[in-house]
């Protein structure tokens, strides 16, 4: 964290890698030069983005994803464009999406990193012109160096990320990230074309008085889950959801709030993914000294078994995340 602070608000993101290549735990060079390509792949999204509206790219694109959600055009545009950053970059040897059924094998075998993405977080925001995202997770592979990586490099657990992000396209663009080290803040600057450091250390809140989660799904909650909800309108917190967990993540860790999507009668096992979507974010939070939790465990505890699997998740301000489970 001192390596953060030290870096002062302003300078680009590149030079803030270049600044803490050697706080990273494997300081050859390449994890760095990931990162780089990942804020490539940030700005050409955020570009198609900028220009949803103009161009044909709104709407569905007529086919599902793996999970059976109708894919947006969008969502394959990221997708697409996502991939062959990191591909072209040459530092990671495999991937999953959402967007994709199996890992994706780039042929960089030589490379020693696999990531995991949500391409474009918020789908139903796409054509609204409402907050959306892109989240990632990377992890130094073990499969052996020079062959195909395996489904073991992508499910070797959450407390193994070596670094976690998102981008969420707001009313700015914002790249948040972590190598273990604290977690900063980089906003876009368009005119410049650059990331400039602009939240150096970013710390949730210890408490907070903003509670997010679907309300329509309501009446299938657990009781614990209904209780804590009702603790929280007594109490007069401010209930924000967008829909798009990036945006709602984010105004929660840099306000104070929880953000809950429990398991539904729709979704028995939660609705979010654990690879692309828990995952980084609870390293991301626990990393800002906020909390996530599937209701029994550490989220960064739970042993992975599937690409695409799902998890419930209870995410945010300690005190808040502490008093839900003491419902339990
Ligand atoms: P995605 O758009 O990547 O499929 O993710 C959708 C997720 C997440 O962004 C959001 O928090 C959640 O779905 C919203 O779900 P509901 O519409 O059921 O509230
Ligand atoms: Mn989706
Ligand atoms: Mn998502
Ligand atoms: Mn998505």
């Amino acid at each position: 964290i001192d390596q953060h602070i030290a870096v002062p608000v302003g300078v680009t993101l590149d030079r803030y890698i270049m600044h803490n290549q050697n706080a990273f735990s494997f300081a050859t060079g390449e994890l760095s030069q990931l990162l780089r390509d990942i804020a490539l792949a940030g700005k050409i999204i955020n570009r198609e983005i900028n220009r949803a509206g103009l161009i044909d790219i709104t709407g569905g694109f007529g086919t599902n994803n793996v999970q059976g959600e109708a894919q947006q055009k969008l969502d394959v545009v990221a997708n697409i464009r996502f991939i062959r950053a990191l591909i072209n970059g040459g530092e990671v040897c495999g991937i999953i999406s959402e967007e994709e059924d199996d890992i994706i094998h780039t042929g960089n075998n030589q490379s020693k990193y696999v990531v995991a993405i949500d391409p474009l977080d918020g789908s139903s925001n796409i054509d609204v012109n409402v907050s959306i995202g892109t989240i990632f997770s990377i992890y130094r592979r073990v499969s052996p160096l020079g062959e195909k990586p395996t489904i073991e490099d992508f499910l070797q657990g959450g407390d193994k990320q070596v670094a976690a992000g998102y981008i969420l396209y707001g009313s700015s663009t914002i790249l948040v990230y972590t190598t273990g080290n604290g977690v900063a803040g980089f906003t876009y600057d368009f005119s410049l074309g650059e990331f400039i450091l602009s939240h150096a250390n970013i710390r949730s809140p210890q408490d907070g008085k903003i509670f997010s989660y679907n309300e329509g799904n309501y009446n299938s909650y657990e009781s614990f889950v209904r209780e804590y909800l009702i603790e929280c309108r007594k109490r007069s917190y401010s209930a924000r959801y967008i829909g798009s967990l990036v945006g709602d993540f984010h105004r929660n860790l840099l306000k104070g709030g929880i953000y809950l999507y429990p398991p539904t009668s729709k979704d028995p096992k939660g609705k979010l993914r654990l690879l692309y979507e828990c995952f980084p974010l609870a390293m991301i939070a626990e990393q800002a000294g906020a909390k996530a939790t599937n209701g029994f465990q550490r989220i960064l505890e739970v042993e992975p078994e599937s690409l695409h699997q799902r998890a419930p998740l209870y995410i945010g301000a300690e005190t808040m995340v502490n008093e839900l489970m003491n419902l339990i």
